[in-house]
């Protein structure tokens, strides 16, 4: 496929006005993008967990209107008018608008709320972009006839990725990879897919305690972040280590390696983090709860043999992951030994989820 399968035929049905509501959930990454090239094009795979709890709830009212001249649109974020959000949306309107020609025809009411709490340092671009890109797809689907869901999605992700490129991996569950690479067959850079082959029951129902330990507003914006990468000293061999790492991931999905699947992931957000501090301008997004509680996840693990491991976004959030049948214990270090860590304590239990859901 390439991206002009995207742009639509002209639209054989007409409509004045509507409303649609989607819920669509944040992914956390296993595999690492970090770095993109023109058009929102990653300059590495990568994969994710779907997650099941922390998603954005998005509304958009739709009317038609006189002229087609201008975007015209509205954000609220839990009712109150957000004008802040009007320039990443009129940014993204401008971007998908030759895929998305009814764009300048109607004024929109974009009507958002998170699950999770509002600055609590989690990225809400995949879920909020995702759900917004999912509700103008269902406004397409209504001015054309017979679009199939498989087409939905691709679409809906495409969008989505041409918002903030992780929403892409936002649109289905459990497991979507994104960006070509040839140990996966199907991937491709322009949208997420499921990833394809053989999961074993470990990591079904794999479980993502999130540790607030830093609810402030990022210090670097995860696209100043990926610029970094342009002429970046290790850039190729970390490309590279990504394609690797997905290959090998492979074995490890089908086998159930747990121990395999710990090392691998700790790794990527290490050099995902490494790539920031050797990066210039240099930075450092990691707080000192951050590393203690690493340092009490790898003794913990040393002690008890569980396998739990961290990961990390673009921030000083840690991510816990394990597996469903040792949640009772690891719960209880986590709230026993890592809580104190947290900023007012705050932590959010989450799961792997399958995607977004449409609301009637
Ligand atoms: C560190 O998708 O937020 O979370 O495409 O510029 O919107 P933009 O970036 P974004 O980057 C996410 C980076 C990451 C890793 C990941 O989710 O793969």
């Amino acid at each position: 496929m390439t991206e002009h399968d995207f742009s639509p035929k002209p639209y054989t049905n007409s409509i004045e006005k509507g409303k649609v509501t989607w819920e669509s959930p944040s992914n956390i990454a296993l595999v690492k993008y970090w770095g993109k090239k023109k058009d929102q094009i990653p300059e590495n795979p990568s994969i994710s967990f779907t997650l099941n709890e922390c998603k954005t709830i998005t509304t958009l009212t739709f009317t038609k209107k006189e002229s087609n001249k201008d975007f015209s649109f509205e954000v609220y974020l839990d009712g109150n008018k957000k004008d802040d959000f009007k320039p990443k949306i009129q940014t993204f309107f401008e971007r998908i608008e030759s895929y998305l020609p009814f764009l300048r025809d109607y004024h929109f009411k974009i009507e958002t709320k998170n699950t999770f709490p509002h600055s609590s340092g989690i990225a809400s671009s995949a879920s909020g972009m995702s759900a917004l890109a999912l509700c103008l797809m269902s406004i397409e689907k209504q001015l054309i006839s017979g679009m199939s869901e498989e087409f939905f999605n691709q679409k809906a992700s495409f969008l989505a990725r041409l918002g903030s490129g992780s929403a892409c991996r936002s649109i289905e569950g459990d497991l979507i990879v994104w960006g070509k690479t040839d140990s996966i067959e199907g991937s491709t850079d322009l949208f997420g897919v499921k990833y394809p082959y053989k999961i074993h029951q470990n990591f079904k129902n794999y479980q993502d305690t999130i540790l607030l330990v830093d609810k402030g507003e990022k210090q670097v914006s995860s696209t100043v972040g990926h610029n970094l990468m342009h002429n970046h000293p290790f850039a190729q061999n970390r490309f590279q280590q990504a394609h690797n790492n997905l290959e090998k991931l492979k074995p490890i999905f089908e086998s159930g390696d747990l121990n395999a699947f710990v090392k691998l992931v700790e790794s990527e957000a290490l050099t995902l983090h490494a790539m920031m501090m050797t990066s210039m301008p240099y930075f450092i997004l990691m707080k000192p709860n951050t590393l203690e509680i690493i340092n009490k996840i790898w003794r913990f693990r040393q002690d008890s043999g569980l396998h739990i491991c961290f990961t990390l976004d673009a921030g000083a959030n840690v991510h816990i992951l394990y597996p469903e049948n040792e949640a009772t214990q690891i719960l209880e270090f986590i709230k026993r030994e890592l809580v104190v860590y947290c900023q007012n304590g705050h932590y959010i239990c989450d799961q792997i989820g399958f995607g977004a859901k449409k609301i009637d």
